[in-house]
């Protein structure tokens, strides 16, 4: 089964928009398999975003998401992170298709609300950077036993 790693962004918790941006993924029939809200240090969100090193908007992104606690979270079906992708839109919200994520609560691509991995190997690095194995859970959904 895949996996991919979503962060609600400091913005997303700011504007109360938690419940509704989990509630996409359920609706859409995912699996959360590990979920906290944590203050990503300087240290964590300097490696998460490693490959953004050297950009010109790297610093107002590493700012930015160390400035308030964020959730984090594991989502597991087939095809999660083409899945998740979709569901959270285009990197500029300008861009993004209305009924997305960010096509719908977001304008500014530094404000974009939320992180999803790009692919299954960005998804399990950044799995390993955030959870330990101990703090995922491996269940059973009884509604989609497939999952
Ligand atoms: P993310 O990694 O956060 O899921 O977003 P993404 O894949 O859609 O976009 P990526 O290219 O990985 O960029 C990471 C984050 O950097 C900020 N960004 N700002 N032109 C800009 O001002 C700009 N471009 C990128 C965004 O917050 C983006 O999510
Ligand atoms: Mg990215």
């Amino acid at each position: 089964m895949e996996q991919t790693l979503v962060i609600l962004k400091p913005n997303a918790i700011q504007r109360g928009l938690v419940g509704e941006l989990i509630l996409r993924f359920e609706r859409r029939g995912m699996k959360i398999t590990a979920m906290k809200m944590m203050l990503i240090t300087r240290q964590l969100a300097e490696e998460h975003y490693r490959t953004h090193r050297g950009r010109e908007f790297y610093k107002d992104l590493i700012t930015f998401i160390t400035s308030g606690p964020s959730v984090i979270m594991i989502l597991e079906s087939p095809g999660a992170v083409s899945i998740v992708r979709t569901t959270v839109g285009a990197t500029d919200p300008a861009e993004a298709d209305p009924g997305s994520i960010r096509g719908d609560f977001a304008t500014s691509p530094g404000h974009n609300m939320i992180h999803a991995s790009d692919s299954p190997e960005s998804a399990q690095r950044e799995i390993a950077l955030f959870f330990d194995p101990g703090e995922i859970q491996d269940y059973t959904l009884s509604v989609r036993p497939w999952l």
